[in-house]
């Protein structure tokens, strides 16, 4: 994996905060699944856990393999805290994610968590959000025009696809990822435009959801934002 090294002692800082009798939710990726390793040897050894909630069919499965008690969202009563990724983070801790396309659900989780704690490597630390890619999910009724009416609002991006299939979510939709050319000024009022558009289901911004932030280094130290 692509700077593991920063993506696992961040996730194994983040396993820390995991206290006996906790729900925790399970973001998706790379990092992610470091996070899922390293709850799962602390599940071994004695840890307690009420349930853990994936975000993703991928994150479930790892977490299956590991024996942790999967619950589904609907089922509990509370998360207290959701433990996820992310492809850009500044800061303010605006963040983006969707790079593994699972962005939708992670932002359910993390709104009902009581903290949301992002575990990243350095390099996903940007000066403002807005540096690399927004994915948007996008309902298959009526995409083309959807798309059409992005383009027609300045954003032109393309469909992701996987061997020139067209990529398809957990939820049976597809993604737009809309490239950046210069970061947005204002990415809180890019973002309600966005959603605004009919058969947009959600962006990957993240706005106000990130609690600690976990910051790991190619030389094994760790940084926490507060
Ligand atoms: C998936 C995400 C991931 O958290 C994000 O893409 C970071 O992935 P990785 O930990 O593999 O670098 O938002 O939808």
């Amino acid at each position: 994996v692509y700077r593991a090294k920063g993506k696992k002692v961040a996730a194994y800082r983040a396993a820390e905060f995991i206290q006996d009798g906790m729900i925790v939710g399970l973001g998706t990726g790379s990092t992610a699944a470091f996070f899922i390793e390293a709850l799962s040897l602390r599940y071994k050894t004695g840890l307690m856990l009420e349930g853990v909630v994936p975000s993703s069919k991928r994150s479930a499965e790892l977490a299956r393999l590991s024996s942790l008690p999967v619950r589904n969202l609907n089922d509990v009563d509370r998360i207290d805290i959701t433990v996820d990724g992310a492809d850009e983070i500044d800061s303010l801790k605006r963040m983006i994610k969707g790079g593994g396309g699972a962005h939708m659900r992670e932002k359910i989780l993390a709104f009902c968590s009581k903290e949301m704690v992002v575990i990243v490597d350095e390099s996903k630390i940007v000066s403002t959000v807005g540096m690399t890619k927004l994915p948007i999910e996008i309902l298959p009724f009526g995409a083309t025009k959807t798309g059409t009416n992005l383009e027609t609002l300045g954003y032109e991006g393309h469909w992701r696809a996987e061997d020139e299939v067209r990529f398809i979510t957990e939820n049976g939709n597809y993604i737009y990822d809309i490239p950046f050319k210069t970061p947005p000024l204002e990415p809180e009022r890019l973002d309600q435009q966005i959603l605004r558009i009919p058969g947009v289901l959600e962006t990957g911004f993240f706005f106000n959801l990130a609690g600690r932030v976990v910051i790991g280094y190619e030389n094994g130290s760790v940084s926490i934002w507060h």
